[in-house]
């Protein structure tokens, strides 16, 4: 046997040996490994059920979570280690193949509430470690989650055959040799596991993902998901990351806090699930990749020495009747917020220039002044103050005024909120729309 010969044969036995070695699936450390990245995933964030009260914690992984989309509920499924109702049965190729291209074993289409255009760009390093942890550090749980059942034609999985092929990319990851190491780490987390652009990137009419990466001028620069408005993530100018430092984007990440903004609505469930879990140098590479998005999109502006700033401070005083949203402000907001629109510290956001509130659509401030929310609350973090609702306090016209104010005093100038806003809003997240 000659030197390349046994070279070749000892790579041979050795590829064999990773696959056909059943402890190689096992060992501590990849199932430690595949943890972490579920972490990054957020792979229980969507598939663990709400909890109830009164009743035990639901079992993680074993699926259940309602998903609003624009055809109806669609549930997440058991994806614990469960035989029967779960993946116990999945080899690594039918694991792989489902979080990739959205098939199950037998063929059967997923809906992209699961998001496998994101997932198919995961390294195969990464998807071994993910299966590894799924088949061995998961507990299995025999529970079926609930079946979905959309109206037609969107029961018809065999149609998102068509779909999968007009809109998911089934790309691999391209890393970019022109960028550093840390920028392409960043890149990889973003555009795979983490599936930012599931909610930060607009869709299209059939619901797809307008672009994948940077290269697609909509990527990241804003969409509305389940009635939240999750903003511009680019360098645009007022309504983007322009003013926002890497290490603030990081601390936003850890923590749910960040420049003096505090993590609300739908990404408070990010940072909780999974964000506030990953080590500095991922949190650090995802922010230097955002930081190096170019300007796209459109929002508001932020000019805090203008004349239209200085003019806050005078409405305010005089409760101005041009701007009937300053009295307002003044008597329900200003308490926590603060007269000049900085917040406090850790426990109250700035206003003033706080890029989500200068976004393009103001779908999110709507839903948060009516249900009212609070930050995380991660291991690391202060402890989370609240935001009361104010669907009980203020009328619809009220809350479009103090919007509108909000949007455009201290240097903001975002488009006015409509009480037609207000009212859509307040239909689509009431009790009994079952959202
Ligand atoms: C944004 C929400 C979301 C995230 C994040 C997510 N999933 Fe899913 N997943 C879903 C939904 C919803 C379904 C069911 C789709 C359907 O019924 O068509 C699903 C289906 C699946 C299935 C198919 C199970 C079966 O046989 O029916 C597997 C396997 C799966 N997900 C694994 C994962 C893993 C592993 C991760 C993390 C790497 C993950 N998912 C992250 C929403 C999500
Ligand atoms: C489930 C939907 C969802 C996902 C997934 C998601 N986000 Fe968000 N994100 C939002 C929403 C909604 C907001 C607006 C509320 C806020 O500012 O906290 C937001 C806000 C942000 C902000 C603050 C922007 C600003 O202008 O204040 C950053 C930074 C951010 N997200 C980064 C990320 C990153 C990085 C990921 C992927 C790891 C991600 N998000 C995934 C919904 C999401
Ligand atoms: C009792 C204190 C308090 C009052 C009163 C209050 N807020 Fe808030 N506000 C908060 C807290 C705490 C948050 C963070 C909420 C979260 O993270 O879910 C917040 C968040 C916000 C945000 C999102 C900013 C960001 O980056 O998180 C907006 C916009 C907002 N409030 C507007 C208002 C308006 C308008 C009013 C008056 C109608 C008001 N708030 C009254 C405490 C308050």
């Amino acid at each position: 046997m000659d030197i390349s010969r046994r070279a070749s044969f000892c790579i041979f036995a050795a590829l064999w040996m990773a696959n056909a070695w059943p402890q190689e699936t096992n060992s501590p450390d990849l199932v430690t490994r595949g943890a972490y990245l579920a972490k990054a995933a957020d792979c229980a964030g969507c598939h663990t059920a709400p909890p109830v009260p009164g009743k035990p914690r639901p079992q993680p992984f074993a699926g259940g979570l309602p998903m609003g989309s624009p055809f109806g509920t669609i549930w997440s499924s058991n994806i614990t280690p469960d035989s029967q109702h779960g993946i116990g049965r999945y080899s690594y190729e039918d694991f792989a193949r489902v979080l990739r291209e959205g098939v199950a074993p037998g063929g059967r289409h997923l809906y992209p509430a699961m998001p496998y255009p994101s997932f198919s760009k995961v390294s195969d390093d990464d998807m071994r470690a993910l299966y590894a942890y799924f088949m061995h550090g998961v507990e299995p749980v025999a529970q079926a989650a609930p079946e979905t059942k959309l109206p037609f034609p969107f029961n018809q999985r065999w149609v998102l055959t068509f779909w999968n092929l007009a809109f998911a990319p089934k790309e691999h990851f391209e890393a970019d040799p022109k960028r550093e190491a840390q920028w392409n780490r960043g890149a990889y987390l973003v555009q795979s596991l983490g599936h930012c652009g599931a909610c930060h990137t607009p869709r299209g009419p059939a619901y797809n993902e307008r672009g994948y990466t940077q290269s697609s001028g909509a990527y990241l620069t804003g969409g509305t998901n389940d009635h939240w408005y999750a903003p511009n993530l680019t360098g645009i100018a007022g309504a983007g990351l322009d003013r926002i430092s890497a290490d603030d984007i990081a601390a936003f990440l850890k923590h749910g806090h960040g420049a003096g903004l505090a993590t609300f609505g739908s990404m408070v469930q990010v940072v909780e699930d999974s964000t506030q879990y990953l080590d500095a140098a991922d949190l650090n590479a995802i922010a230097s990749y955002l930081k190096s998005l170019p300007p796209g999109g459109s929002g508001g502006a932020y000019a805090p020495h203008s004349t239209a700033a200085q003019q806050t401070v005078a409405a305010l005083r005089t409760g101005d009747n041009q701007r009937p949203g300053a009295g307002l402000f003044q008597s329900a907001c200003a308490r926590c917020h603060k007269s000049d629109g900085v917040g406090e510290g850790l426990k109250y956001p700035r206003l003033a220039g706080n890029p989500a509130v200068l976004s393009e659509q103001p779908d999110s401030l709507i839903r948060l002044v009516l249900q009212g929310g609070r930050p995380p609350s991660t291991q690391e973090g202060p402890e989370p103050k609240k935001m009361p609702a104010f669907a009980d306090k203020l009328t619809d016209t009220e809350i479009a005024r103090v919007l509108t104010f909000v949007r455009s005093a201290w240097g903001n100038n975002a488009t006015p909120v409509t009480t037609r806003d207000v009212r859509r809003m307040r239909a689509a997240v009431s009790p009994d729309s079952g959202n």
